[in-house]
């Protein structure tokens, strides 16, 4: 086993609660952070005892689990809903819920009131809200309640009806300041993490150097604190999603289809149950 094999088994063995705290120190050491998706208890069981440090309960279940071509459907109760289940399961990783949209973007009260429903309802760790400058009065009122929040810019999918594609966000001088300046925005209201999503690994690694706060990407090159997948794409439950960043770590979809053909057959053949599995 080579010293970096040792150095992941040591951290994913280590049982104690991942806390903001933690993670700071995890970028002031150097120690990579690793988190997923997960919406409810079964999935976030298996992915906290892997050893994961956070789990993101992420509006991305809109998609993959509500079956939605983009993140706005999705409500805050279905939100509190999905987070309530994970935290059911989850002993050690530090969870973040979403907030989804329009519970956050028109006033400052809306976002502190949909921020406390999450905590108290769920009892996650923390939440996640997208975008810089135009939200930075709600992150510091939310801070300012004791709630821990991560910011998460560059490829913000709630905003996709502006952007109109998901390509790569930022290649442009004026979008990239903007980035920074967001990044830093986020720093100084208080944010304990930014998820950084589809932006140039060169602009990522920059905001990663000039912030004290960890920064975690996705599709954001190596050379930030942290990654972040959303936990279908990596386990290959989604056949028609291949982005260039996305790497697949199973093929849950062809293994499940040939489970259930299995199953099927076995049903029709009247092979299924024997004697054996009956009472
Ligand atoms: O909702 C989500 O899954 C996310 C990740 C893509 C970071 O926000």
């Amino acid at each position: 086993m080579n010293t970096s094999e040792e150095k992941s088994l040591n951290n994913s063995e280590d049982k104690r609660k991942v806390t903001t705290h933690r993670l700071h120190e995890m970028k002031q050491r150097g120690e990579k952070i690793s988190m997923l998706t997960a919406y409810d208890y079964s999935m976030a069981t298996i992915i906290d005892q892997a050893g994961i440090d956070v789990i993101l309960v992420g509006d991305s279940a809109s998609n993959v689990m509500a079956g939605n071509v983009t993140t706005l459907p999705i409500t805050l109760d279905q939100m509190i809903y999905h987070g309530t289940s994970v935290m059911k399961a989850v002993k050690r990783a530090l969870v973040v819920v979403d907030m989804p949209f329009g519970s956050y973007q028109g006033n400052t009260i809306e976002a502190i009131a949909s921020a406390i429903r999450i905590m108290k309802e769920t009892q996650a760790d923390s939440i996640k809200l997208e975008g810089g400058e135009e939200i930075i009065d709600s992150v510091a009122r939310i801070v300012g309640a004791g709630i821990p929040v991560m910011g998460h810019l560059g490829l913000t999918p709630q905003s996709i009806n502006k952007f109109g594609t998901y390509a790569v966000r930022a290649q442009e001088e004026a979008e990239a300041s903007k980035l920074i300046k967001d990044a830093h925005l986020l720093e100084e209201a208080g944010c304990f993490a930014i998820v950084l999503e589809k932006i140039p690994a060169q602009l990522a690694r920059q905001v990663t150097n000039e912030l004290h706060i960890p920064i975690i990407g996705i599709g954001a090159g190596p050379y930030v604190d942290g990654q972040v997948l959303v936990m279908h794409d990596m386990l290959g439950i989604n056949k028609g999603f291949s982005p260039r960043f996305l790497r697949r770590y199973a093929n849950l979809y062809d293994e499940i289809t040939r489970a259930v053909r299995s199953y099927v057959k076995d049903v029709k053949d009247g092979d299924f149950p024997s004697i054996d599995e009956s009472y």
